[in-house]
């Protein structure tokens, strides 16, 4: 039964922002996000990268193998406070072999953040990602960076992100010169400027203030070029497109800011805007009826499965979006996909550096449920309505392999472990029909080095992975069960179960896969399908 009662949470609901960044490695998403954090006083120094380097992490990065390789291979969930804004930074993992992972969290955020080095434009896993959110009109805000270094000319950039991502582009600062002249960024909106000095020993300095053209201090810090930038900001006022509010919010058009986010120039401008225009939560679809924020009851999924966030816990959290209703700590939810419920007495809530007990926790927000396996990626949550939420897609992988074990005695041990980091997203584990035997597909390949070293630090199992004739796989769905079963005995030996037990086809490649559909009229074979 549709549960429409309104809740008293309108203030809360309102001042959430929950959101992703969206880039290409090393556009600069981790210093632009230490600089929100900065902002938000949810840390007091910035780890900056190059403490990465020196050892100390950014507190986004958990585990021991992004450490070495210097990217983020698990996605986190940051929280802080801006000007009576409650914002949630859902981290995505940068690496374009982590794109699943990376897809499901754009799944649990209202609106992205999509970070441009200058000197590159839009790069292949912006592009990527841009598309995921294009999906599902997610509302972007875009951040040029790197403004200190040379790089393509604004206008030109401006009109490259136009032509590449067919997205409207309304500039609201402007870059005061570039490379070594690089000096600030003026808002064409608010006629201000703020020179920033670069974060001095790690803490964010509040900077001279400069408010409209006509004010003497511009000409004080920019000497001769005073004018000429006078005449530029003229011009971009008259001629650039206006910021439409509605075209934003329909993902048509996109505010851009310019900065630098290692130099912290245009970033309070850029979150500024974005906690003012970016949307609270918003209806969100189940199978059934839409799901308002405002209603009294809790419903939720689960996004992400996460395991050693804590080496000390040895726990798997399961991270649910909530959208509607309100938390409150020990309350009982039912586990739609196993019709039980549950206490929710260890609800987690995350902090930048630390993560606590979640007393309340409201739509927008994301907790943390400690989990021993019963959670799944896609799962949903209520006070008992039986709705299932929809939009959280499990992709067919596109690189499979099977794990030879060095310790044959640790068989077991390997099948836990696999099944383990399937639930948790992290591989697909397929049983092939006529066998006992697994394979392992991933949608990036440096997803193997994850899975071998897991397996060896957390369930002593040392394996290596050996190539299999597969290359593509297509979830297969028919509405005729006779049909279905004859095409299951004639294609047996290229069959599989997923864990979920979706039934798939594993091939060689795509014209395999053609020749399959042209001959079985009647079957899908899915490159992607909701969870169930
Ligand atoms: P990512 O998370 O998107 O992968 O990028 P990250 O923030 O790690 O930044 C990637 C590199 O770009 C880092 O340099 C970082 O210092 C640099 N960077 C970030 N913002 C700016 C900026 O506004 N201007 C300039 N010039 N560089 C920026 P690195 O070479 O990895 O480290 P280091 O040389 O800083 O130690």
């Amino acid at each position: 039964m549709p549960q429409s009662s309104p809740n008293n949470n309108k203030a809360e609901i309102e001042s959430k922002r929950t959101f992703a960044i969206i880039s290409h490695p090393d556009a600069g998403k981790t210093t632009l996000t230490e600089k929100l954090l900065l902002f938000g006083g949810a840390i007091q120094l910035a780890g900056a990268v190059k403490a990465k380097r020196a050892g100390r992490h950014a507190t986004s990065d958990w585990m021991d193998i992004e450490k070495q390789r210097g990217i983020s291979v698990t996605s986190s969930v940051m929280k802080f406070i801006y000007q009576n804004y409650d914002i949630t930074l859902l981290d995505t993992p940068g690496h374009e072999d982590f794109s699943e992972d990376t897809y499901r969290v754009l799944t649990a955020v209202d609106s992205a953040l999509m970070v441009i080095d200058s000197a590159k434009g839009v790069e292949t896993q912006t592009r990527k990602l841009f598309e995921i959110c294009r999906l599902r009109d997610t509302p972007i805000i875009t951040f040029v960076n790197k403004l200190d270094r040379e790089g393509i000319s604004p206008l030109d950039l401006l009109h490259k992100i136009e032509d590449d991502l067919a997205l409207e582009c309304c500039p609201m600062t402007w870059p005061i010169g570039m490379g070594k002249e690089f000096k600030g960024v003026y808002h064409l909106l608010d006629n201000t400027l703020h020179l920033f000095s670069a974060t001095h020993k790690g803490k964010i300095q509040e900077g001279v203030l400069i408010r409209g053209l006509d004010d003497p201090l511009l000409d004080e810090h920019l000497g001769s070029e005073a004018d000429a930038f006078r005449e530029e900001v003229e011009l971009l006022q008259e001629a650039s497109t206006p910021f439409e509010l509605e075209k934003y919010l329909e993902g048509t058009q996109t505010p851009v800011f310019f900065g630098s986010a290692v130099n912290n120039f245009g970033v309070k401008e850029l979150l500024d805007t974005f906690t003012k225009v970016a949307p609270n939560p918003k209806p969100r679809q189940t199978t059934t009826r839409t799901v308002d924020p405002h209603e009294k009851k809790l419903t939720g999924f689960v996004f992400k499965i996460q395991a050693n966030m804590d080496p000390a816990h040895r726990d798997r959290m399961a991270f649910l979006r909530i959208c509607s209703g309100k938390y409150t700590r020990g309350m009982k939810l039912t586990h739609l996909r196993i019709n039980k419920e549950i206490q929710t007495r260890n609800a987690m809530t995350f902090l930048a550096q630390e993560r606590k007990l979640a007393d309340v926790a409201y739509p927008g927000d994301i907790i943390g449920m400690p989990n021993h396996g019963t959670i799944k990626v896609g799962d949903t949550f209520t006070e008992g309505e039986n709705i299932k939420f929809t939009g959280i897609p499990n992709f067919a992988p596109e690189h499979f392999r099977r794990i030879h074990l060095l310790n044959p005695i640790k068989s077991k041990s390997l099948r836990t472990g696999l099944k383990q980091l399937a639930e948790e997203g992290i591989l697909q584990l397929f049983q092939r029909l006529n066998t006992s035997d697994f394979i392992i597909g991933v949608v990036g390949v440096l997803q193997f080095d994850v899975v071998v070293a897991r397996l060896e630090a957390e369930y002593s199992v040392e394996g290596r992975v050996e190539g299999t004739s597969y290359n593509k796989a297509r979830y297969v769905e028919c509405n005729d069960p006779k049909k279905l079963e004859l095409f299951k005995a004639r294609n047996e030996n290229s069959l599989a179960l997923d864990a979920e037990g979706h039934l798939t086809f594993l091939a060689p490649n795509d014209w395999h896969i053609d020749r399959l559909a042209k001959d079985w009229p009647d079957i899908r074979f899915l490159s992607s399908i909701e969870h169930s």
